[in-house]
């Protein structure tokens, strides 16, 4: 598990990082979608545990910021 963790990880994480600090909000998406997909990839072969499976528990983009009582806005 903790080989193939990495195997998501080690790409996945290090474009989503290169795609923040360059501010690229095209090249974040692309490597938010891909990542996903690692994400559900994982799930969809995954055996054991109190679920049996986490084949059906499928990552989406998000559709509302992570917390909704808090004003992303600014001053
Ligand atoms: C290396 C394989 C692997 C990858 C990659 C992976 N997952 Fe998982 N995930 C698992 C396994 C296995 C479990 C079940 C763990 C358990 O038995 O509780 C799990 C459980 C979860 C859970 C449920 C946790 C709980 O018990 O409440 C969430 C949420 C989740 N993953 C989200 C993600 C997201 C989001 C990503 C990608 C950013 C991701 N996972 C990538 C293997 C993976």
């Amino acid at each position: 598990m903790v080989t193939v963790l990495k195997a998501w990880a080690d790409p996945n994480l290090a474009a989503l990082i290169k795609a923040i600090e360059a501010k690229d909000k095209a090249e974040f998406e692309k490597a938010y979608d891909t990542a996903i997909v690692g994400c559900n990839g994982c799930h969809a072969g995954s055996e054991g545990g109190p679920l049996k499976s986490m084949a059906a528990f499928k990552i989406v983009r998000p559709t509302t910021p992570l917390l909704s009582n808090i004003d992303y806005k600014g001053p």
